[in-house]
């Protein structure tokens, strides 16, 4: 699967639809979020940078996790003497990294990954006391919205109780769903959450 992506990142952020994703994306998790310059926070599945990048100015770092070797290298291209990615290729499931995280954000990147579960104790056990996650992806759909196949897409998005109830049996408290933004793609609505929730302790 990281293989598509490797083949997609150099045209990744052509076009208008995932610019204004993760321009709603980002404009959500900070209306609900109050970011601060202490912060490091973990973008999951942070592909080119789109939401990464957005987020970096305002906290004190942000460490882009993928396992698409030429996401990240989009990424690397795209920083600055002023504003950096970090940057890790790893399964975080399998391999956990060596750190805590103020908070985990996330764009597009869930229905991606089998075990949904596993993610979200993933996550759980990368946060600080008190940590945030802020995740967004697809309302449940009828598995038409990639319309290029559906190779290592998992979930046709997310019914909101399955995921609050995963949420929940992995620890989070504060489980609040907010819509983000909508896809409009061949007369169809493809609507896109962000959900936010707090680790417990
Ligand atoms: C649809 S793209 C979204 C990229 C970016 N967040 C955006 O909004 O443009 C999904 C990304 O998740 C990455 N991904 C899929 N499974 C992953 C996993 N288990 N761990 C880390 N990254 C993963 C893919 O390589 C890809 O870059």
């Amino acid at each position: 699967m990281s293989k598509h992506f490797d083949n997609a990142a150099a045209q990744w952020d052509q076009g208008d639809t995932r610019q204004n994703i993760a321009q709603c994306v980002f404009q959500t998790i900070v209306s609900r979020i109050a970011l601060a310059n202490t912060m490091n926070i973990m973008d999951f599945g942070a592909g080119t940078g789109l939401l990464s990048f957005k987020i970096a100015p305002m906290v004190h770092s942000v460490t882009g996790i993928d396992l698409s070797e030429k996401m990240l290298e989009q990424i690397l291209a795209k920083n600055s003497d002023t504003l950096q990615v970090k940057v890790a290729c790893q399964n975080i499931i399998s391999e956990p990294l060596d750190e805590e995280f103020h908070g985990i954000v996330s764009s597009m990147a869930m229905h991606h990954v089998e075990d949904t579960a596993s993610l979200f104790k993933t996550f759980y056990s990368h946060l600080k006391r008190d940590g945030f996650v802020a995740l967004a992806d697809l309302e449940a759909e009828d598995g038409s919205f990639h319309t290029h196949g559906n190779e290592g897409v998992y979930h046709f998005g997310f019914e909101r109780d399955t995921l609050r109830d995963l949420m929940e049996k992995a620890g989070f408290v504060n489980v609040r769903f907010h819509h983000a933004y909508t896809v409009e793609k061949e007369a169809q609505s493809y609507p896109i959450f962000v959900v936010t929730a707090n680790k417990n302790k």
